[in-house]
């Protein structure tokens, strides 16, 4: 990265109104949070067939084992990158966050306007009868009874419609903003924005990884992120491929010296 680069995505960000930010998993790796396309991210330790909705039906108990251990995660607490994007909401300039991640650390550091497009791995839903259980509820349920999954109203004859599936989005599935209203209301967001921050995500999981071309055209596109993406040498794009928390700081550090 050129100091250059550096300063030109200080300045659209000292005078941003409306910044729309696309968040990833490598926001939350300075969590102490496990990505999962690095070298040593989730997918290190399962194929991504193990986050469809087909593993989950097939193999419940395995499932819930693996996203407990590794997509749980109330210990953790937001790091700088977190908290710079909630100061920044309330100075006016970041208008809303769309995630892909499902830890609420976004929240947790006290951004308002959040859109956890791949849902949470705080709570999970019968997929018949649509009740509501804390994730903390299925980790006792888990401890205390085999069929822990299969709803309490809806006990009868073990269909995968009686499961109480986490409410993350997984392969082959669908979700409250992973939906077309849910969408195109994303894409209205994306045509009001003045500039994009794109933080810590490979940008390969569709649809999410499409929006940046919903942008207004010379809008531009800056993305902090350690790795590659598909955007690097696009029109109007400004690449840090940097730490996270450290750019942001140094940003923040210049804009309010
Ligand atoms: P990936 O693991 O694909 O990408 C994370 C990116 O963050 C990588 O390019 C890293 O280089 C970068 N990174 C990690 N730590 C960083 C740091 N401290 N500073 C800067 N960059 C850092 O994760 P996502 O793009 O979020 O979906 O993955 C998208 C989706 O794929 C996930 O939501 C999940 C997964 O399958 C589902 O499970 C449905
Ligand atoms: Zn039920």
């Amino acid at each position: 990265m050129s100091a250059n680069t550096m300063d030109t995505c200080t300045n659209l960000i000292r005078n941003a109104k409306k910044i729309v930010v696309l968040t990833g998993a490598g926001i939350s790796t300075e969590s102490g949070i496990k990505d999962f396309r690095s070298k040593t991210g989730i997918y290190s330790l399962a194929p991504e067939y193990i986050l469809s909705l087909d593993y989950f039906y097939q193999h419940p108990k395995e499932f819930y084992q693996f996203a407990i251990e590794n997509l749980y995660h109330p210990e953790a607490v937001p790091n700088k990158g977190h908290e710079i994007l909630a100061k920044w909401e309330q100075e006016g300039k970041v208008a809303t966050i769309i995630t892909q991640n499902i830890d609420g650390l976004h929240q947790r550091a006290g951004s308002k306007n959040v859109i956890e497009f791949h849902g949470t791995m705080k709570t999970a839903t019968c997929l018949n009868c649509g009740k509501n259980y804390s994730t903390d509820e299925m980790l006792s349920r888990m401890e205390t009874m085999e069929d822990f999954y299969i709803c309490n109203n809806c006990i009868a004859n073990n269909k995968v419609e009686q499961y109480i599936k986490p409410d993350v989005v997984l392969f082959g599935d669908t979700g409250t903003w992973f939906s077309m209203a849910g969408i195109q209301t994303i894409l209205r967001y994306m045509q009001e924005a003045d500039f994009v921050l794109v933080l810590g995500t490979s940008l390969l999981v569709t649809p999410f990884s499409t929006f940046p071309q919903y942008r207004r055209q010379g809008v531009p596109l800056i993305i902090i992120n350690k790795g590659e993406t598909p955007y690097d040498f696009g029109q109007d794009t400004y690449v840090i491929h940097e730490s996270i928390g450290k750019t942001m700081e140094e940003i923040d550090n210049q804009l309010h010296p």
